[in-house]
């Protein structure tokens, strides 16, 4: 008896997945989108863990020649979206439907699940309102003893290097000083990881930056399945880095309170912040606070990094646009009487804003951008979703549109110059987002990679090494989310005197 009903049971259950299942299956058929057929369990992400997102993202562009794609998480619906227009009303013109990302850390790491990157309203709101003043140019003008000081060391560090013979890890030496500029500024620590390679903030830095299976897995359930992060256990953070941003807050913030402070950096703003939201209700807890400093940290390093590094590969490779870059650099220098630049004197470096931009049209760290449907809505006459479904607004698929920037392989910086600016369309650019949830470390990388390379350029010439590998062929970390070299990238370095 019991073993007819435990069959019975068993084999609706097996007819309800069934059922189920055709209907997952058929949900873009139904639509009429374009799509490719879902795999049974792992639905469209079939190549995680096993290709770059930003190169499946690239994929999924190029294979279709229609503006949006339907894709399933496991076994949830959601969109690609390649097309400028419809990405501008999801990233700005209807942003208050798209103000949340699908992506989260789940409830039980506070430092992962409460920054502005992954929390979403209430908290976004009014921790971003707060934020946003933080980071004008005015502001991030105060920075200028910090980067002018840590590129100083980054040149004399690489000099040393050369001299020594070692071959330069272009992403550690990035890094080392990414960490030094980011994590001063945020935590307010002493690091000194640009002269040294190492120092307690890198140690956590360079623990984010390992990639293995279980750190995949992790940010694939945070980008693609986020109700599973808790129920497997995963932190957006190591545990032993927010025991350290814990420890290391509290002992700044009490040595502030007593001594006093005139840094006028991220710290303080957050220790400002902290201090005024104690009073009202808005949810603004010390965990709040310190997983701002942390998330400035993990979004910052490594994607200036990545970007530094592919700048000094692009340049290395392309000696005619190193040469021009070198020229406004030292024309610059010249003009203001061979002093050391200000903040202000490098927003004069035209070119250099071109080659950094090409950088990131060819390699954006985050190559999409992830919203989340808060009510139904019409993606245009033959496709209204409904609430819940995530979207992805295909930048790095844009980027590499021939249609958009011809010859899309080229390291061609010229196309950013300002009399070709009018050929680029708009929202076909979007390296650190658009709208509301635009990168708000966008200026301050800006000027991180600006100082980095004014003293990189103006001190070296920078060679291919002997069979070193064509930008084409440097590999993209294939178990990773971000797009991100995977093995060593070097290039020689030649003092220039
Ligand atoms: C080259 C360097 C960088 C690139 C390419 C980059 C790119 C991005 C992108 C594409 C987003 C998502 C934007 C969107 O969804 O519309 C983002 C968000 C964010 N970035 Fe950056 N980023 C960089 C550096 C930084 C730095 C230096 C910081 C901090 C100091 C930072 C902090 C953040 C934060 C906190 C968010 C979340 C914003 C929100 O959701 O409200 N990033 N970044
Ligand atoms: C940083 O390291 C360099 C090289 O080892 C050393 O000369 C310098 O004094 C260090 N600075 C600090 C603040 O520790
Ligand atoms: C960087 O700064 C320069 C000079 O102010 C500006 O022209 C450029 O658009 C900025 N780029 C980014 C990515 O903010
Ligand atoms: C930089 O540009 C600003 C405005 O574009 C100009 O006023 C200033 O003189 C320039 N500085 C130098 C050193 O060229
Ligand atoms: C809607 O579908 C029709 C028929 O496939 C097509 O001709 C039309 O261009 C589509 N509209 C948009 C806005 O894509
Ligand atoms: C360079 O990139 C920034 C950031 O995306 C953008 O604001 C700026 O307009 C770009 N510059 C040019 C000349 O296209």
């Amino acid at each position: 008896m019991i073993v007819i009903l435990l069959i019975s049971t068993l084999s609706c259950l097996l007819v309800w997945i069934y059922l189920r299942w055709t209907k997952v299956r058929s949900y873009w058929a139904d639509r009429r989108v374009p799509h490719e057929l879902p795999h049974p369990i792992w639905g469209s992400l079939t190549f995680l863990q096993k290709k770059n997102a930003g190169i499946w993202m690239k994929e999924m562009y190029s294979r279709f020649s229609s503006p949006y794609v339907g894709i399933w998480l496991f076994w949830r619906p959601a969109l690609i979206v390649n097309c400028p227009e419809i990405g501008k009303r999801i990233l700005v013109k209807d942003s208050d439907v798209f103000r949340d990302r699908f992506l989260g850390s789940g409830k039980n790491d506070p430092i992962g699940g409460l920054n502005i990157f992954t929390s979403n309203d209430p908290l976004w709101t009014s921790m971003r309102k707060r934020l946003t003043p933080v980071f004008t140019s005015s502001k991030l003008r105060s920075l200028h003893g910090l980067l002018s000081a840590k590129s100083k060391q980054l040149e004399q560090r690489i000099r040393s290097d050369v001299k020594a013979g070692d071959t330069i890890n272009l992403r550690m030496v990035y890094s080392d000083f990414t960490t030094d500029v980011i994590g001063i500024s945020s935590f307010g620590v002493d690091s000194n990881a640009t002269s040294k390679g190492e120092s307690h903030m890198r140690t956590v830095t360079k623990d984010f930056m390992t990639y293995n299976f279980w750190r995949g897995l992790a940010w694939s359930c945070i980008f693609f399945f986020p109700e599973l992060v808790d129920v497997f256990g995963f932190t957006m953070f190591p545990k032993k880095a927010t025991d350290y941003f814990k420890k290391v807050f509290h002992s700044i913030e009490e040595q502030r309170r007593t001594e006093g402070s005139d840094k006028r950096d991220l710290m303080d703003a957050l220790l400002k912040i902290k201090l005024e939201a104690e009073d009202t209700n808005e949810g603004i807890t010390e965990d709040a606070i310190i997983a701002q400093a942390a998330i400035f940290l993990q979004g910052g390093f490594d994607t200036s990094g990545s970007a530094l590094t592919f700048t000094t590969y692009e340049l290395a490779f392309h000696p005619e646009v190193q040469d021009k870059l070198y020229h406004e650099i030292v024309e610059l220098k010249q003009r203001i009487g061979n002093k050391d630049f200000h903040f202000d004197d490098l927003v004069n470096l035209t070119y250099m804003t071109c080659v950094i931009n090409e950088t990131l049209r060819k390699y954006p760290p985050m190559g999409f951008l992830d919203r989340i449907a808060a009510k139904d809505y019409k993606i245009d006459e033959n496709l209204t979703i409904p609430a819940g479904t995530p979207v992805y607004v295909n930048a790095i698929g844009m980027h590499v549109d021939p249609k958009y920037f011809p010859e899309p392989e080229k390291f061609n910086p010229d196309r950013f110059l300002p009399e070709n600016e009018e050929d680029i369309q708009p929202n076909t650019y979007l390296p650190f987002g658009e709208g509301p949830r635009v990168c708000i470390g966008m200026r301050f990388a800006n000027y991180t990679m600006r100082y980095a390379l004014a003293s990189i350029i103006l001190n070296f010439e920078l060679r291919p090494l002997p069979d070193a590998p064509k930008p084409k062929d440097v590999e993209i970390e294939k178990m990773g989310i971000f797009y991100m070299p995977s093995g060593v990238m070097s290039v020689e370095f030649v003092p220039r005197n």
